[in-house]
């Protein structure tokens, strides 16, 4: 039996989802049918990103915020359920990302990265709340593998992305009884992204990377697409609370030796990389 995933009349919508991997989880769903609203900081990247859905066949649409700027993220989430409706699926992927040990970072560049990812995604969490099909919606949480592993020079982002599976599985619990499932995608390391330029930033340990997936290939932002479009579905219709790694098994070998290169990159930098 072939299995046709149909968003058709679903409306999507993707906190960050104006490059990378959100951008490729976004085009997914368009691809599938579904209309899509797209939000994010840069107004140049909205619009070129709503231009790509649209040239796929999608309703689309977006709004340029900053999730730490809770009242500019809820006025633009509000515009896009006053147009369309309540939302089928909500993916919160906005994050921000830079290698520094904790000794040389800066009490601001940890409250920076935390402000994004983790205060963030409840921001994102709290404006999506009355505009969610109730019973109906899947919302997701875009994660990294930091929220399972300690990783050198990356305390600021494990701190967060822990916080934002913790937010994840808190409201499996306050939004089940509404019909509302949640869950967390934890990408591995995806090819092409703004995510592995910073953390991966020569061929050398890109290799490295790579060679450390147990499936032998990074990642690419459809992998995670596909992911969503399992969750945002109802072949998912039971899954809730969940914190699912989508990473050809990378966690479970320590992912690939990254936080011993990353420790001796930035032990080898003074200040900013
Ligand atoms: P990316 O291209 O930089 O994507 C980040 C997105 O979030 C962009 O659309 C960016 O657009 C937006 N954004 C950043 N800060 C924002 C803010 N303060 N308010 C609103 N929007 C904001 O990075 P990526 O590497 O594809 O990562 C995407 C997600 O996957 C992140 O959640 C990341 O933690 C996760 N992840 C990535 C990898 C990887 O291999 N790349 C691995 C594991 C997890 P603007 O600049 O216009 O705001
Ligand atoms: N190393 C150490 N500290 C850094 C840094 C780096 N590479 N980059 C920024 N910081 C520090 C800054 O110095 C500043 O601290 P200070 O005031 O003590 O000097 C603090 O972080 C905030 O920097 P700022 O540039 O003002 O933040 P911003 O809000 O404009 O941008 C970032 C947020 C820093 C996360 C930026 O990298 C960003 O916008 N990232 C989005 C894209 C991304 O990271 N994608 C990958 C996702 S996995």
């Amino acid at each position: 039996m072939a299995l046709e995933l149909d968003f058709s009349r679903k409306t999507v919508v993707v906190i960050g989802g104006t490059s990378g991997i959100n951008r490729g989880v976004a085009e997914c769903f368009a691809a599938h049918g579904a209309r899509v609203a797209v939000a994010s900081r840069n107004p140049t990247k909205v619009e070129e990103s709503v231009a790509a859905l649209a040239a796929l066949g999608a309703e689309a649409t977006g709004f340029s915020a900053d999730v730490r700027d809770y009242e500019a993220l809820q006025t633009g989430i509000h515009d896009v359920h006053a147009r369309w409706g309540d939302f089928d699926v909500v993916v919160s992927g906005a994050a921000g990302n830079f290698p520094a040990l904790s000794r040389d970072l800066s009490v601001n560049g940890f409250k920076s990265v935390v402000d994004i990812d983790l205060r963030g995604t409840f921001h994102v969490m709290k404006a999506i709340y009355p505009c969610l099909k109730k019973p109906g919606a899947s919302v997701i949480n875009i994660s990294a593998p930091q929220a399972l592993l300690p990783m050198q020079a990356q305390i600021h982002v494990c701190a967060a992305k822990a916080g934002v599976d913790m937010i994840t599985r808190t409201l499996a619990l306050e939004w089940g009884g509404l019909g509302v499932r949640i869950n967390s995608v934890i990408p591995g390391p995806i090819d092409g992204t703004e995510g592995m330029a910073r953390l991966a930033p020569d061929p050398a340990t890109r290799e490295q990377t790579a060679a450390g997936v147990p499936l032998g290939r990074l990642g690419t932002p459809a992998d995670i697409g596909k992911a969503c479009l399992f969750l945002g579905s109802d072949l998912a219709a039971y899954i809730s609370g969940v914190v699912l790694p989508v990473d050809g098994g990378w966690v479970q070998n320590n992912c690939g030796g990254m936080s011993d290169h990353l420790g001796q990159l930035m032990a080898g930098s003074v200040g900013k990389g």
